[in-house]
C-alpha cells in the first residue's frame, strides 16, 4: 500500500480544514459499526474489509462471494483502486470521488448507520485516523427498517430511546420502563398493570367496542402497542400520534427529547417479527398535541389513554370539543391516582362529564379491580 504515511498527513490536514466550517458532520471513524444486509452489526475493526486492508484478503473474498456474487470482480478492483489511490480521493479537489470518508453512506455513530463507505472507513482506521468528515449521514428510520437479526436490533437500538414510558414485553423480548428523572431500568414495571400489555389485557381490550373496519386515532400512542393491538383486532386503519424530539410536555419539561413515533415504529418492527406479519395499516406520526388541529381529521374512534389531562384543562376540553364534531366513538382512560398534581382534571368523573357535555352518551365506565386507579370511559354519539 503505497503512500500511506504521506497521505495520512494530507488526510489529517483535510479533516482539519473541514472542522468548524459548515461541513455536515465529523464522525468518529473508530466508533463506526457496519450493518450488513442481514442486519448484523459489526464494529469496523471486525469487518472482513478491515482484514483485507491489513493484507488478509480471504475473509473479504468469502464475504463478496456470499453477499455480492454478481459484483465480485468489480468490488475487488474498486477496493484495490481505493487502497492504491494514495487516498487522493480524500482531497476535496477530487470531487469525482465525492471526497470524504463516507461517500454516499449511512453511518452508525450512536444511531447512525454505515451501509457503504465501509471500504473508506477501514482505510482510515488502519491509518489510525479517528475522525473524518462525511458527506451524508442519516439516522436509522425504524419506519422502513426491517430487522433480520432481532437480538442485535434490540440491543443496538433500545438505548437510543432514553425514555421507555411503558415497559414492553412480548414473548422472549422484554424492555423495562425507564423514565425521568433517572432513566434507569425499572424491572418491577414488567409486573405493573397500569402500563403496557398488562394494562391492555386488564382494562383496555375488554372494554373496546368492535373495531372491525373502523379508523382509529390513538392520541399519545407512546410506544404504540395499543395502536398495534387495535390494528390486530380488525381496525381498518390506526394512526398513533405522539411527540417528536422538539415537543416539551407542559408539566414535564425535563422529559427525554426523542421521537416517540420512531420508538413506536421500533416496537412495531419487534411485533411484526414476533407475529410474523406486517401491520401496514398501523402508523405513527409526530405532532404537538397542544397545537394539533383536531378539526381536520375524521376517524370513527378517538382513543386516548392517560394523556389529555397532561395538556391542561383548557386544551383537554378544546380537543374533546373539536373531536366531537365528527367522531362517533370516544374511548378515554383516566388516572384517579394523580392526586394534587393534576387534581380533578385527570379523574374519571371529569372525563365522563366532558364527553357528555359534547354530546356523547356514556356506554361503559370500568373502574377495574379494587384499588385500581386507571379507569376507562367509552361513549358514543350520533354524527349526522
Ligand atoms: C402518560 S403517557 C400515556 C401513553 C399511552 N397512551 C399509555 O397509556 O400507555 C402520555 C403520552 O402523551 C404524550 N404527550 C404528552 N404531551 C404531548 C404533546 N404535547 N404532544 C404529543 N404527545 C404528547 C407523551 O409523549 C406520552 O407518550
Amino acid at each position: 500500500m503505497k503512500g500511506y504515511t504521506r497521505n495520512a498527513a494530507v488526510m489529517r490536514s483535510h479533516i482539519d480544514d473541514y472542522r468548524g466550517d459548515n461541513h455536515p458532520h465529523i464522525i468518529e471513524i473508530n466508533k463506526l459499526k457496519v450493518a450488513d444486509k442481514r442486519g448484523t452489526i459489526t464494529p469496523i475493526k471486525e469487518t472482513p474489509h478491515y482484514q483485507y486492508v491489513l493484507g488478509n484478503k480471504q475473509p473479504y473474498l468469502d464475504f463478496l462471494r456470499e453477499d455480492h456474487p454478481n459484483e465480485y470482480n468489480e468490488s475487488i478492483s474498486s477496493f484495490e483502486y481505493l487502497i492504491n489511490s494514495e487516498l487522493d480521493y480524500l482531497d476535496s479537489s477530487h470531487k469525482k470521488y465525492n471526497g470524504y470518508a463516507g461517500e454516499d453512506s449511512f453511518i452508525i455513530h450512536d444511531d447512525y448507520i454505515i451501509r457503504d463507505g465501509v471500504h473508506r472507513a477501514t482505510l482510515l482506521t488502519q491509518l489510525g485516523i479517528t475522525h473524518a468528515p462525511v458527506l451524508r449521514v442519516a439516522p436509522i428510520n425504524h419506519k422502513t427498517r426491517i430487522p433480520a437479526n432481532i437480538e442485535s436490533y434490540i440491543n443496538q437500538h433500545k438505548d437510543t430511546f432514553p425514555e421507555w414510558y411503558s415497559c414492553f414485553t412480548l414473548g422472549p423480548i422484554s424492555i423495562p420502563a425507564r423514565t425521568y428523572p433517572t432513566f434507569t431500568n425499572r424491572i418491577e414495571s414488567l409486573e405493573d398493570d397500569t402500563m403496557g400489555y398488562k394494562k391492555w389485557e386488564l382494562i383496555i381490550k375488554p372494554n373496546l367496542p368492535d373495531l372491525t373496519g373502523k379508523t382509529v386515532c390513538d392520541i399519545g400512542a407512546n410506544i404504540g402497542i395499543f395502536s398495534i393491538e387495535m390494528g390486530r383486532l380488525g381496525a381498518k386503519r390506526v394512526d398513533g400520534f405522539d411527540r417528536g424530539p422538539d415537543v416539551v410536555q407542559p408539566n414535564n419539561h425535563n422529559l427525554g427529547s426523542q421521537s416517540v413515533p420512531q420508538q413506536a415504529y421500533f416496537v412495531k418492527n419487534l411485533c411484526e417479527k414476533h407475529y410474523g406479519k406486517k401491520f401496514p395499516h398501523v402508523n405513527f406520526y409526530e405532532t404537538d398535541l397542544m397545537t394539533h388541529d383536531f378539526t381536520k381529521e375524521r376517524y370513527d374512534v378517538f382513543f386516548s389513554c392517560c394523556v389529555l389531562y397532561h395538556l391542561g384543562p383548557q386544551r383537554m376540553e378544546e380537543i374533546i370539543r373539536d373531536v366531537s364534531k365528527h367522531t362517533p366513538e370516544i374511548f378515554l382512560q383516566a388516572n384517579n391516582g394523580h392526586g394534587e398534581e393534576l387534581g380533578s382534571d385527570s379523574s374519571i368523573t371529569r372525563a365522563e362529564e366532558l364527553i357528555q357535555k359534547y354530546g356523547y352518551s356514556t356506554k361503559i365506565v370500568d373502574h377495574g379491580p379494587p384499588e385500581y386507579d386507571h379507569p376507562i370511559v367509552y361513549g358514543v354519539k350520533n354524527i349526522g
